[in-house]
C-alpha cells in the first residue's frame, strides 16, 4: 500500500511515516521544501521504505494522501493541491485549534476542517477524518505502542474501511465512526484532551472507546 504525507516533516507526519513504513507501506513525506522531505525520509528510511519530495510530488505519488499541517495552512494548501487529488482519498488529520487558546474548542466557519476541505477538494475526492486524538509524542517512539483507538469518519464507505486498516498497521484500533459531519465531534474532542493533559500534567492523554465487542 502507498501513502503520502503532505506536511510530513512535522511532528504528526513524521511519526506516521515512519510507523507506516516499519509496517511495510510504501510512503511519500511531502514538504514545501523538497529537500526537507529528503532529509525527514532519509532520516527515517531504515524503517522501511520512505521517500521525500514536494507536497505536489508527494501527491502524485499514491492514492490515498494525508494532510497534516497546521490548521493555519490548511485551506491555501488543500486549494493548491486540490486538481492533484481528484479521485484520490484524503486523510484530513487537522484539528481546527485557534493559539494560545488550545484547550477551548472553537468551530471553525465550515464547522469542521474536514468538512472544509471537503467543500474545497469537491466531490471527486473522498475526505476522511481522522487520527485527531493520536499524540505526536506517542508516534515519536516507533517502539512505543500507543494506548488509543482512532476514530474514523468519512461519507465514503468504503475509504472509511481503508483508513481502519491503515490504523490497524500502526498498531492501534481504527473505528468508524459514521460520516464526515462527524468530524465536527472528533476535531472539537481534541481540545478537551489537551485540556485534560495540561491539568494533569501529562503528554498524551488519548481515547479508547469502550463496550464494543473485541474484533
Ligand atoms: N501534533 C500532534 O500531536 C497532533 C495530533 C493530532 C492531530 N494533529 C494535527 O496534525 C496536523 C499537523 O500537526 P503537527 O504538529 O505535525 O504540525 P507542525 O509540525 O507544526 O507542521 C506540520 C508541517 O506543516 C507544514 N507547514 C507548516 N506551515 C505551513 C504553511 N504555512 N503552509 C504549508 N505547510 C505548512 C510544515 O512542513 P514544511 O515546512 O516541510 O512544508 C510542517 O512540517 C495539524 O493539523 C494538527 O492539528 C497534530
Amino acid at each position: 500500500m502507498k501513502v503520502a504525507i503532505v506536511g510530513g516533516t512535522g511532528k504528526e507526519g513524521r511519526g506516521l511515516a515512519q510507523r507506516w513504513a516499519r509496517a511495510g507501506l510504501e510512503v511519500f513525506v511531502g514538504s514545501r521544501d523538497a529537500a526537507r522531505a529528503e532529509e525527514t525520509a532519509a532520516a527515517i528510511a531504515g524503517a522501511g521504505r520512505v521517500r521525500g519530495g514536494s507536497n505536489e510530488w508527494a501527491v502524485e505519488q499514491a492514492d490515498l494522501v494525508v494532510l497534516s499541517v497546521p490548521y493555519s495552512a490548511h485551506a491555501a494548501t488543500l486549494a493548491a493541491l486540490a486538481p492533484r487529488l481528484a479521485g484520490k482519498v484524503l486523510v484530513d488529520i487537522t484539528v481546527p485549534l485557534v493559539p494560545p487558546k488550545v484547550t477551548r474548542v472553537t468551530l471553525p466557519a465550515g464547522q469542521a476542517a474536514a468538512l472544509e476541505a471537503q467543500a474545497i477538494v469537491g466531490p471527486g475526492t473522498s475526505v476522511v477524518a481522522a487520527f485527531h486524538h493520536v499524540g505526536a509524542a506517542h508516534l515519536a517512539d516507533a517502539d512505543h505502542a500507543v494506548d488509543c483507538d482512532v476514530l474514523v469518519c468519512s461519507d465514503d464507505e468504503a475509504a472509511r474501511a481503508r483508513v481502519v486498516e491503515l490504523v490497524a498497521a500502526l498498531g492501534m484500533r481504527g473505528l468508524e465512526a459514521g460520516p464526515l459531519a462527524n468530524a465536527i465531534a472528533l476535531e472539537s474532542l481534541t481540545p478537551v484532551l489537551l485540556f485534560l493533559n495540561r491539568k494533569y500534567k501529562s503528554a498524551g492523554a488519548g481515547l479508547r472507546i469502550t463496550g464494543l465487542p473485541s474484533a
